[in-house]
C-alpha cells in the first residue's frame, strides 16, 4: 500500500460518472454496464474482480476509448474522452493509454522487438528508432535479450512480458490489463504483477487491472468488486 500518492494531482487518472452499456434491442435488451461511476488515481494499482459476464471487459473498453457507452462520461486526466472527435481519442489512446489484452494480441510474423515498436510506428517514428525504443522497453521487462526471436519461441510469460513491453512504449500514463495472469500458472502470473508494480507503477501512472486470481489480490491498492454491470468497494476491513 506504499504507492498511493502523496501529492495530489490535479485531476484522477481515470473517473468515471454514470458509465453504462447495454446490448440488444426490445425485450432481449441486457445492461452489461449499469451507471459506474469510479475513481482511479495517479500512483494507484486498482483491481477490477467479479464473476464472468458482470461487465469487467466492457468497462474498460469504454474506459480505453475502444467501445462508446451508451450513457455517462469518462474522464482521462481530466479530458472527458468521448467528447472527443475520432482522430483526437485515437491520438489519445495512443499517446496516454497502454492495454494489455487477455491473449497478448502478438503479431505471430514480427520478433519481439518489432510488436513492441507497433505503437511508435504508429506514431511516426523512424523505424530505427522505433526498434532501439522497443528494445529499451523489453530491457525493462527483462527481456533484453529476447528482442530478435519470433513470439511463439517464447513462453506464455515471456510473451505476456512482450504485450506489456508494447503497452509502456510510448510512456502513457494509463495501463490497462485484462486478466493478465489468466494463460499464466500461478507463480508466474504472481511474478508478472510484482514487476509490474514494482518497476512499472509510479506516481505519474495509473494501472487498472481485471483479474480472477485472488492470488494477485495481495498486490492490489484497492480492489473494486463487480456484478450485474454495478461496482462496489468493499470497506478496508472487510479485505
Ligand atoms: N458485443 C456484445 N454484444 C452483445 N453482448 C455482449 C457484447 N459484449 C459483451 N456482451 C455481454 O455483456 C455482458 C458483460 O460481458 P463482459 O465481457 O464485459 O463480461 P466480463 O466480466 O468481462 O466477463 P469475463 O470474466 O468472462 O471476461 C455479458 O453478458 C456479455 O454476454
Ligand atoms: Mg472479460
Amino acid at each position: 500500500m506504499s504507492s498511493v500518492p502523496t501529492t495530489a494531482a490535479a485531476h484522477p487518472a481515470i473517473a468515471s460518472n454514470g458509465l453504462s452499456k447495454w446490448f440488444g434491442e426490445g425485450s432481449a435488451r441486457m445492461t452489461a454496464v449499469d451507471q459506474v461511476a469510479l475513481v482511479a488515481q495517479f500512483g494507484e494499482m486498482v483491481f477490477i474482480v467479479g464473476p464472468s459476464g458482470s461487465g469487467k471487459t466492457t468497462l474498460l473498453s469504454m474506459i480505453s476509448g475502444i467501445l462508446r457507452p451508451d450513457a455517462g462520461t469518462v474522464t482521462i486526466n481530466g479530458q472527458d474522452i468521448w467528447s472527443l472527435s475520432t482522430d483526437q481519442l485515437a491520438e489519445l489512446r495512443l499517446n496516454s493509454i497502454g492495454f494489455v489484452f487477455q491473449d497478448y494480441h502478438l503479431f505471430a510474423r514480427l520478433t519481439a522487438a518489432e510488436n513492441v515498436a507497433i505503437p511508435l510506428i504508429l506514431q511516426h517514428h523512424d523505424w530505427n528508432d522505433a526498434i532501439a525504443q522497443a528494445r529499451q522497453s523489453l530491457e525493462v521487462v527483462g527481456l533484453k535479450d529476447r528482442g530478435d526471436i519470433l513470439p511463439v519461441k517464447l513462453s506464455g510469460g515471456e510473451q505476456q512480458r512482450v504485450a506489456i513491453a508494447r503497452a509502456i512504449v510510448g510512456a502513457p500514463q494509463i495501463l490497462i490489463l485484462d486478466e493478465p495472469t489468466a494463460s499464466l500458472d500461478g507463480d508466474t502470473g504472481k511474478m508478472i504483477i510484482a514487476f509490474v508494480k514494482e518497476k512499472i507503477l509510479n506516481q505519474q501512472r495509473c494501472i487498472l487491472i481485471v483479474t480472477h486470481d485472488a492470488r494477485i489480490n495481495e498486490y492490489a491498492d484497492r480492489i473494486i468488486y463487480m456484478e450485474d454491470g454495478r461496482i462496489s468497494e468493499p470497506t478496508r476491513a472487510a479485505l
